[in-house]
């Protein structure tokens, strides 16, 4: 049977819709225009198409964007500064540092110094620290954007087998810590677990954040698993031409399809998730900085 296609695109206007009545909601209400500042250093390509989005959908949501950009060889004191006056400025209730960063910048120094109550990204120590002791923090969007995707189309997940495939700080790790959150029985396997195959075979919901093209495989899944898919892998496709390229997942879809109850494609699955829950999480940090 083929599976159900979560579609992320029309989830994430939903989300992008119901952020964009919480900012009418505060502008009417309390007078309050949520702000959302991006900082981007250096001119990476796929840096650069992620903020033009960010600052796009900001606008279109009905708050403030405000972007800084900085060229490659700028001093890291020089972006420490500008967190710590965007950190005091009344206007930014959220805000994103573009990572990667050049390799001259520490990067956790940053992210540190941005205010928790103003980290969107949700990467600061403290901001993890309250996921994984059940606190009121920020969540990384990708996780919550994966979560919300999984509520939605599953209801409750209390019991339910989870394998995170992947343990990063911004994916893995906080996903891991959600699903345990809603009482899923947690796996969290990487490149060294022994029996992928057999991990995954096991789970009703496999999170794949691993960044590497169709690594998983569409006969480890279990019949009617819930597969999430948060890889976006750039592949040569020259029967497309010379020099083509496709987006493809960490799971190989179509296989994966013949045995998952639902699935999330890419591009259109976790992707436009991301974005609608960095506005998301910039309206939920407007509220708790004006309570
Ligand atoms: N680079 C790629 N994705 C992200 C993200 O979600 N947040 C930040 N800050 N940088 C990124």
């Amino acid at each position: 049977m083929s599976a159900h296609i979560i579609d992320g695109k029309a989830f994430a206007a939903s989300v992008r819709s119901d952020v964009a009545k919480d900012v009418q909601s505060l502008k009417q209400k309390h007078g309050i225009t949520p702000g959302l500042a991006v900082v981007i250093v250096g001119e990476d390509p796929a840096s650069q198409v992620y903020v033009r989005n960010k600052v796009k959908q900001t606008s279109e949501v009905g708050m403030n964007g405000f972007h800084f950009e900085y060229p490659a060889d700028t001093q890291e004191e020089e972006v420490l500064q500008k967190v710590h006056e965007l950190n005091n400025d009344p206007a930014v209730n959220g805000i994103l540092v573009q990572l990667p960063l050049p390799d001259h910048m520490n990067e956790t120094a940053i992210i540190e110094a941005i205010s928790p109550e103003k980290d969107v990204d949700g990467f600061h120590v403290v901001n993890s620290g309250l996921l994984a002791t059940g606190g009121k923090g920020l969540v990384p969007c990708t996780p919550l954007g994966c979560y919300l995707m999984l509520k939605d189309h599953l209801g409750d997940l209390s019991g339910k087998k989870a394998i995170v495939v992947g343990r990063s700080n911004i994916v893995g790790k906080p996903m891991a810590q959600l699903l345990l959150d809603a009482s899923c029985t947690v796996t969290i396997a990487h490149s060294r677990t022994k029996d992928l195959p057999a991990e995954v075979a096991q789970a009703d919901i496999v999170v794949a954040a691993v960044g590497r093209p169709e690594m998983i495989k569409g006969d480890w899944i279990k019949q009617d698993a819930t597969v999430i898919d948060v890889g976006i892998n750039r592949i040569p496709a020259p029967e497309r031409g010379q020099g083509k390229h496709r987006l493809v997942g960490d799971v190989e879809y179509a296989t994966a399809s013949e045995n998952a109850g639902a699935i999330t494609p890419v591009p259109g699955g976790v992707g436009p998730m991301t974005i609608a829950c960095l506005l998301k999480n910039t309206v939920t940090a407007t509220y708790r900085q004006n309570d």
